[in-house]
């Protein structure tokens, strides 16, 4: 079976990924530092410690594992953090990436699929956002997701290295079987932080901000569950080897939910009050972000089997039921 290494598979996406690949057929090689990941989530495929500001464990893990592709997830992914310490996002996020790069086109492996995400929009008041839509980021997250994406033409044009770049909307749900799912500590994501308050283990959901330029007030994303989310790297994969060429995709279901209508399914779905706080803004939050793209579904055959708001909810709720990770 081919070898892919996936960076971050130990992490939400990362794991969910490896999943679907092994799946599909390849033997996922998580690469993973395991700062936020879990080795408990590799259940796929072998794990190999390294760092991505560690060039030499990079060439360790190409030389041992000869993947014919890498999935790149390993990132700092908060927007708030990214805000306060942008050096830490550049240096970890966009430096990361080079070494990477780098190192797979010394092992000439030359198919690269990377999460970009829909953050590096920034927030454009009113427009459907897809692959051909400006990218104006308004925080650091998202400022060093489009750096890596910029980077990556450029080891195009100099290496032929080959991308598929997915910016997701909002990932949300888990295994529809909980072997692996979303635990991040500390949470900052809504519906695990809701399920929490649901369950107990909080006081209340804070909602950051009601007077958004919104028909409730309140912040509105796209969702899209995590299992369609990875099929779609799986078909991403799949092109780079048919020789397809370079692309961007978005990942979202095309629909925006509000936080109130998200508490609200959340509510219904675990048949329980949900306890709430209004509070203040979050910064470098956008007030709206929906995909209104159409290409994954036309290019790569992608359909979205789970992405309805109550499917998601229902799924991150078994998993939140069930046994956490162990480190
Ligand atoms: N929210 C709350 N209360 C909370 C947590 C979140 O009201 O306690 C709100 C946020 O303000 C936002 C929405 O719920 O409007 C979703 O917030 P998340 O933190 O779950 O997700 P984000 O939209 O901030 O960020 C996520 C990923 C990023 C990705 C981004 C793209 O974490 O990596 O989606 O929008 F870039």
């Amino acid at each position: 079976m081919a070898n892919v290494i996936v960076t971050g598979g130990a992490g939400y996406i990362g794991a969910h990924a490896c999943k679907a690949l092994k799946a599909a057929g390849y033997t996922p090689v998580a690469f993973d530092n395991l700062s936020t990941g879990w080795r408990d989530a590799v259940r796929f495929g072998p794990l190999h410690e390294g760092d991505l500001l560690d060039r030499a464990s990079i060439d360790a893990a190409f030389a041992t594992y000869q993947p014919i592709a890498v999935m790149h997830f390993a990132a700092l992914s908060l927007v708030g953090e990214s805000m306060k310490d942008p050096g830490k996002y550049w240096r970890e996020n966009v430096t990361g990436a080079a070494n990477l790069a780098d190192a797979a086109v010394a092992a000439g492996c030359l198919n690269f699929v990377f999460s970009s995400t829909c953050a590096t929009y920034g927030d454009q008041d009113g427009v459907v956002l897809d692959e051909e839509t400006e990218q104006l980021p308004i925080n650091a997250y998202g400022s060093s997701k489009r750096a890596i994406e910029q980077l990556l033409a450029d080891f195009e044009a100099a290496h032929g290295l080959r991308s598929v770049i997915f910016r997701y909307f909002n990932v949300a749900g888990c295994d529809p079987d909980a072997e692996v799912g979303e635990q991040h500590v500390p949470e900052t994501h809504l519906i695990p932080l809701m399920l929490d308050a649901i369950a107990g283990k909080r006081d209340a959901l804070t909602i950051f901000g009601t007077d958004y330029a919104t028909p409730d007030g309140t912040c509105i994303r796209d969702y899209v569950h995590v299992s369609d989310l990875v099929d779609a790297h799986v078909k991403g994969l799949e092109w780079l080897k048919a020789d397809k060429g370079s692309r961007v995709f978005c990942l979202g279901s095309g629909d925006g939910f509000s936080v109130r209508e998200v508490v609200d399914a959340s509510g219904t779905v675990t048949n329980r009050a949900v306890p709430v706080i209004e509070g203040q803004r979050r910064p470098g939050d956008a007030a709206a972000l929906v995909s209104g793209s159409r290409r994954a579904a036309e290019e790569l055959g992608w359909t979205p089997q789970r992405s309805d708001i109550a499917t998601m909810i229902a799924d991150a709720w078994r998993w939140h039921q069930s046994e956490p990770y162990e480190r």
